[in-house]
């Protein structure tokens, strides 16, 4: 097993769900991380028939960041005081995909948005080493701090 994706159903939000997804260690970086969002998007929309598809991410957590916006999911905004962590209450993010937006092309590996690689996500001012540069091998060595 190199990591697990689900998927949440929720009764007060009709034909919506969350989901979330993680990969070992050693499995990050060859495109796992965005193909296993993708399954779960076409899981979801496809074969459930969800009209609705999000997650929240920390907002320190640019791999998870660059992996949704990789399969053409839209950076909504932020919700206040989600999760707790270590003792203190942390934002989440807010990233998204629309039934009609994978139809509309995203499910066939296609998008009508600005293409894989380009920033469609922010990072706190200042940031916290987490910007990556695609020629840092150092890139695994960001995510232990991430909460
Ligand atoms: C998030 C996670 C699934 C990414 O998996 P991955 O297989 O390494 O990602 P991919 O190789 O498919 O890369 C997808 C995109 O993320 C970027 N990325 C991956 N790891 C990164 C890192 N550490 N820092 C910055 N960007 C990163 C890739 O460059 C790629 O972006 P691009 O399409 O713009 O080039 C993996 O890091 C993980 O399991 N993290 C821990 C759990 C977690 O954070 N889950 C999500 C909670 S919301």
């Amino acid at each position: 097993m190199i990591g697990f994706g689900r998927i949440a159903l929720d009764p007060h939000q009709p034909n919506g769900a969350t989901f979330g997804f993680a990969l070992r260690p050693d499995a990050w970086g060859v495109a796992y991380g965005a193909e296993t969002v993708r399954l779960l998007l076409g899981l979801e929309i496809e074969e459930i028939g969800l009209h609705r598809i999000w997650d929240g991410r920390s907002p320190l957590d640019e791999a998870s960041a660059r992996t949704m916006a990789a399969v053409g999911m839209i950076e909504e905004g932020t919700i206040r005081g989600h999760v707790r962590k270590a003792g203190q209450w942390r934002d989440s993010i807010v990233h998204s995909m629309l039934e009609e937006e994978w139809k509309g092309g995203w499910g066939s590996g296609g998008g009508s948005r600005p293409g894989r690689g380009e920033q469609r996500y922010r990072l706190p001012e200042g940031g916290q080493g987490h910007r990556f540069d695609g020629a840092d091998s150092s890139r695994r060595s960001l995510r232990p701090g991430v909460t």
